[in-house]
C-alpha cells in the first residue's frame, strides 16, 4: 500500500465528500439489514395467529401491519441511501481520476525531451488511461464495498448472535473459504484478462500501422502476409480470450454452490433447533436472508483485495514517472528580455541514450541582429545545436552565453519565446492551416496569418485549397506535400517574430527557386534579428555574416562565403559541385 499513499492528499481534499459518504453507506446498510429482521417479525405474528387462534383478531392485524409497513420503510430508506451512496463514493473517485490525470499531463509537459526518448508513446498513453483507470477502482468502488461489508457484517452479526448465537456460527463457516476462493478466481481472472489486453492492443497497434502504411504494402503486394501475419496474431489473441472466459465462467456457479451449502447448513441446523423449541420459524428464514445478504460482501473481499493489489501496481507505475524530476530546470523565475547574442564556449555534448557525443568542442559567437550558417553531412552535429540554443538539453562541458549570460541563468520560458525554431521535420497539428500557424502566436489577426504565409511562399498553394486556410491537415484531412509543409511551419515561426530565429533544413524539400524568394523574405523578417540557418545547400548559407563547417561534432571550418570558397576544404567542394 505504500504506492498507494500518493492518493492521500486527494482523500484529503475529498475528505467531506467522504465522510458523508461513508455514514449514508452505515445507514443504508442499517436499514438492508432490517429488511430481513422486519420478514422474520411478520412470519413469527402469522404462525403466532395459526397457533393460537384464539387471540384477538385485531391485536393481529395491527402487528402485522406495524411490521408491514416498517419492512416497507426500511426497503425504501435503503434504496434512496444506496443510491446516494454511489452518488458520494463513487463520484469522489471519479474527481480523483480527473485530479490525477491533470497532474500526469501537466507532469508529463514539464518532463524534458530526453524523457521522451526513453519512454515510448504507447507506455504514456497507458499511464495516463489504464493505470490511472485501476487506481480509480481503489479510490471509490474498492473502499465503497470495503465499507459496505464491514458495515453489514457488524450490523448483521450483532442481530444475528442476539437472535441464535449457535446458529449465527454455523451460518459463517462457510463465508471465509468463499472469501478465498473467490480471491483465487478474480486474481486469476484479472491475470488472464491483462493477457488478453495485451493482445488486444498488440491488435490495433498491428492493425494501425498496417493502414498507415497501406500504400507501402499494396506497392510491395505483400497483402497475403500481411493477413497471415493479423490472422496469427488473432487466432492466440482468441485463445486467450477463451481461456478467460472459462475461468470466469467459473465465478458464479462457485458462488450459487456456496451459498446453496450455507442455505443447506441453515435449513438443516436451524430445523433442528426449531423442533427442539430454541428457535422460531422467523429466525431460521431471517437466516436465510442474512446468508445470501452477506454472500456478495464476502465475495467482494476477495474482489476488492484483487483490485487494491493492482492498483498498486498501477500507482507504482505512475509514481516512477511523477517522481521523474525534469532534466531542464528553470531557475531564474524573472522573465527578462533577451537581446539574442548567443555565444558557444568548447562546448561538448553527448546523448546519453545512445552515448554518442553530437558536439565536440564548439565555439563560436553571433552577434545579435547577425545570421550564421551551419553546413555538413547528416549526423555532424547541426540539429543538435540548436536544440541547445532553445535549450532542450543542457551541455555537458563548456558553457552557451546568450546575451553574455550563462544559458541556465535565464527564465527558460523568456528564452523559448524569444526563439522561433522551424524543425527539420515539419510537424503539423490535425488541425486547420490557419490554427497550424496561429500556433506561433496564439492572438495573431487573420492578417498576420496571410502576410506571415506569403512570406512563407506558401499563401498561392493554400488559396487553392477549397477551404483556403480553413483547410484541415492530417489524418481526416489534406495531405500536404513536403516542402509545402516546410514552409506551413515556416509561417508558424515568422508570425512569432521572435528575437532569435532557428531553421534546422527547412527549406529542403523546397525548389531552388522558391528558396530564393523565401530567404529574400527572410532577409527583411530577420533584420536587427539574431538568425542561425542549418542547411546542406550553399544557396541558403552564402548570404549568411558567417559560415560554420561540421563534421563528426568538430567545426572544421569557419568564415564568410567569399573566405570559403577560396579556400580547399568542404565548403568549396560543396560549392563547386552545386554550380558544375
Ligand atoms: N535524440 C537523439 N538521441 C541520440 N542520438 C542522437 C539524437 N539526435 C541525434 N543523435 C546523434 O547525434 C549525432 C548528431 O546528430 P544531429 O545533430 O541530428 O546531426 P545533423 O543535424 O547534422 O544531421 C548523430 O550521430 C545522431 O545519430
Ligand atoms: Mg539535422
Amino acid at each position: 500500500m505504500k504506492e498507494l499513499q500518493h492518493l492521500n492528499k486527494y482523500f484529503y481534499k475529498y475528505r467531506v465528500q467522504i465522510i458523508i459518504g461513508i455514514l449514508i453507506t452505515i445507514g443504508s446498510k442499517l436499514f438492508t439489514v432490517f429488511v430481513p429482521k422486519f420478514i422474520g417479525s411478520i412470519i413469527d405474528v402469522v404462525n403466532n395467529q395459526l397457533l393460537q387462534p384464539e387471540v384477538d383478531e385485531t391485536i393481529y392485524r395491527a402487528e402485522l401491519l406495524k411490521f408491514i409497513l416498517l419492512l416497507l420503510g426500511s426497503a425504501v430508506l435503503s434504496g434512496i441511501l444506496t443510491f446516494w451512496m454511489r452518488q458520494t463514493i463513487i463520484n469522489v473517485s471519479r474527481y480523483i481520476e480527473f485530479d490525477l490525470k491533470n497532474e500526469i499531463y501537466q507532469q508529463y509537459q514539464k518532463l524534458s525531451l530526453n524523457f521522451y526518448k526513453k519512454n515510448r508513446t504507447g507506455d504514456l498513453m497507458n499511464r495516463i488511461s489504464e493505470d490511472v483507470g485501476k487506481v480509480r477502482m481503489y479510490a471509490g468502488p474498492a473502499i465503497m464495498y470495503s465499507i459496505n461489508t464491514l458495515t453489514l457484517f457488524a450490523v448483521a452479526l450483532v442481530f444475528m448472535f442476539r437472535q441464535a448465537p449457535m446458529l449465527t456460527l454455523y451460518t459463517i463457516i462457510p463465508l471465509p473459504i468463499l472469501s478465498v476462493i473467490i480471491y483465487k478466481i478474480s486474481s486469476e481472472i484479472h491475470k488472464r484478462s491483462t493477457i488478453v489486453q495485451q493482445y488486444l492492443s498488440k491488435l490495433s497497434t498491428f492493425s494501425q500501422e498496417t493502414f498507415s502504411g497501406i500504400s507501402v504494402i499494396k506497392a510491395y503486394g505483400i497483402e497475403p502476409e500481411t493477413s497471415v501475419n493479423f490472422d496469427e496474431l488473432s487466432e492466440t489473441s482468441k485463445d486467450k480470450q477463451l481461456s478467460l472466459v472459462r475461468i470466469q465462467a467459473l465465478f458464479f456457479p462457485m458462488m450459487i454452490l456456496l451459498i446453496g451449502l450455507s442455505n443447506v447448513l441453515v435449513i438443516y441446523i436451524g430445523g433442528k433447533q426449531y423442533m427442539n423449541g430454541e428457535i422460531s420459524l422467523g429466525t431460521i428464514s431471517e437466516f436465510i436472508m442474512y446468508v445470501n445478504l452477506l454472500t456478495w460482501p464476502v465475495a467482494t473481499v476477495g474482489w476488492v483485495t484483487s483490485i487494491v493489489q493492482e492498483a498498486e501496481a498501477s500507482q507504482k507505475r505512475i509514481n516512477e514517472f511523477l517522481n521523474t524530476k525534469p532534466e531542464i530546470q528553470n531557475h531564474n523565475h524573472q522573465l527578462s528580455d533577451i537581446k539574442g547574442d548567443i555565444e558557444f564556449k568548447n562546448v561538448y555534448f553527448t546523448y546519453d541514450d545512445t552515448n554518442i557525443q553530437a558536439l565536440k568542442n564548439i565555439s563560436f559567437k553571433v552577434n545579435s541582429g547577425e545570421t550564421l550558417a551551419i553546413i555538413g553531412k547528416t549526423g555532424s552535429g547541426k540539429s543538435t545545436i540548436l536544440d541547445l540554443v532553445g535549450r532542450l538539453y543542457d551541455v555537458d562541458k563548456g558553457e552557451i552565453q546568450i546575451d553574455n549570460q550563462p544559458i541556465e541563468s535565464l527564465n527558460l520560458y523568456s528564452l523559448r519565446d524569444a526563439t522561433g525554431y522551424v524543425p527539420q521535420d515539419a510537424f503539423l497539428f490535425s488541425d486547420t492551416i490557419n490554427k497550424n500557424i496561429k500556433f506561433g502566436k496564439e492572438n495573431a489577426t487573420d492578417d498576420e496569418v496571410i502576410e506571415a504565409a506569403k512570406l512563407a511562399q506558401v499563401h498561392k498553394n493554400i488559396i487553392k485549397f477549397n477551404n483556403k486556410y480553413d483547410t484541415v491537415l492530417g489524418e481526416r484531412g489534406i495531405t500536404l506535400s513536403g516542402g509545402q509543409k516546410q514552409r506551413v511551419s515556416i509561417a508558424r515561426a515568422i508570425i512569432k517574430k521572435p528575437q532569435i530565429m532557428l531553421f534546422d533544413d527547412c527549406l529542403s524539400a523546397v525548389d531552388t527557386e522558391t528558396e530564393e524568394k523565401i530567404l529574400n523574405n527572410l532577409k527583411t523578417i530577420t533584420e536587427g534579428k539574431t538568425t542561425i540557418i542549418v542547411s546542406h545547400r550553399i544557396s541558403s548559407a552564402k548570404n549568411a555574416d558567417q559560415i560554420i563547417v561540421l563534421d563528426d561534432g568538430h567545426i572544421v571550418q569557419s568564415g564568410t562565403h567569399e573566405e570559403l570558397i577560396n579556400i580547399d576544404g568542404y565548403y568549396k567542394e560543396l560549392y563547386l559541385k552545386t554550380t558544375k
